[in-house]
């Protein structure tokens, strides 16, 4: 049986018993409505803790003044059942003033990775984001948390702070979970029409369609970079980047650079899109 807590106490509690009993402890943190992908970031927690906690809470943190927060879809029910039956332990879904009680002013910011990409297109955002799962370490202590690669530049930035910051915790990638048309699944996807959902999976076909070129000798990685921009914005994209980069330190990639990371961020409609994709030559 799942346990599901709303305090940080009772999340501490039950933790607390597991750490007593020298069990490890997995980690998943998501905002919820839950999909295939964040049910593969639990499946590999199953192989790597005794215990699975997972969490749930939309960070008004990490959201802008014009972004989705307001209507990012709140689904607590479904995805309590979805991450029961795959076993998760713990769910802790606390309330907005549980995790910001009146007077919080600390803030996580993490220079270098967090800089650049989504990191310019949504000030703030991945302040958002280091704060909320500093707390969120700070309360479950996990031996592991794992984070998806849809989005590469999170999963840098978390283990840039929890290396930084000496949390004692090992930040797993897991890779991203696609729909049959290679659309990369996201909770935003619920925004799209069927058509705009079709459609969307250009944004896998232009990174395959990179990389193809790359792997094929092409070294010309601003051309090809600005190329695709071209593609997208005629197909009805708001293109945002088409970035290739270093995929260690994400500065722009050069000839000699052996591990890329290729990343996109487009607009369809009102629906912001990302996805991205490693290269090793
Ligand atoms: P959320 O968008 O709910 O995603 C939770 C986790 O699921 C993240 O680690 C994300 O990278 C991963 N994920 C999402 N779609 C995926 C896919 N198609 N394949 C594999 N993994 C996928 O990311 C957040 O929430 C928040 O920023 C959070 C880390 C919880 C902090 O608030």
């Amino acid at each position: 049986m799942m346990n599901v807590v709303n305090s940080i106490a009772a999340a501490r509690q039950q933790i607390g018993e597991w750490r007593q009993a020298g069990l490890r402890v997995a980690f998943v943190p998501t905002m919820g409505n839950l999909h295939e992908g964040h049910l593969a970031l639990v499946n590999e927690a199953q192989k790597l803790a005794d215990k699975v906690v997972a969490s749930i809470f939309v960070n008004p943190m990490q959201f802008g003044p014009n972004e989705d927060y307001d209507r990012y879809p709140r689904t607590l029910e479904q995805d309590s059942a979805k991450l029961s039956e795959a076993g998760v332990a713990l769910l802790f879904a606390p309330s907005l003033d549980e995790i910001y009680p009146p007077n919080s002013s600390t803030c996580v910011e993490i220079s270098s990775v967090s800089t650049g990409l989504c990191g310019d297109l949504r000030p703030g955002h991945f302040v958002g984001v280091a704060t909320v799962v500093a707390k969120l370490f700070n309360i479950v202590t996990p031996d592991v948390a794992l984070f998806g690669e849809k989005d590469y530049q999170q999963l840098q930035v978390i283990q840039r702070m929890a290396a930084d910051l000496c949390f004692p915790v090992e930040v797993v990638g897991v890779s991203t979970v696609r729909e049959e048309n290679g659309l990369a699944m996201s909770s935003r996807n619920g925004y799209l029409s069927g058509e705009e959902k079709q459609k969307a999976a250009l944004i896998y076909q232009v990174l395959q369609g990179a990389a193809h070129q790359i792997e094929g000798g092409e070294r010309g990685y601003r051309q090809i970079e600005s190329a695709v921009i071209e593609i997208l914005a005629a197909q009805g994209f708001k293109p945002e980047y088409f970035a290739i980069r270093n995929a260690e330190t994400l500065a722009p990639a050069e000839s000699g650079d052996k591990q890329l990371r290729i990343l996109v961020a487009a607009k369809l409609g009102q629906t912001r899109l990302i996805d991205n994709m490693g290269l090793c030559l």
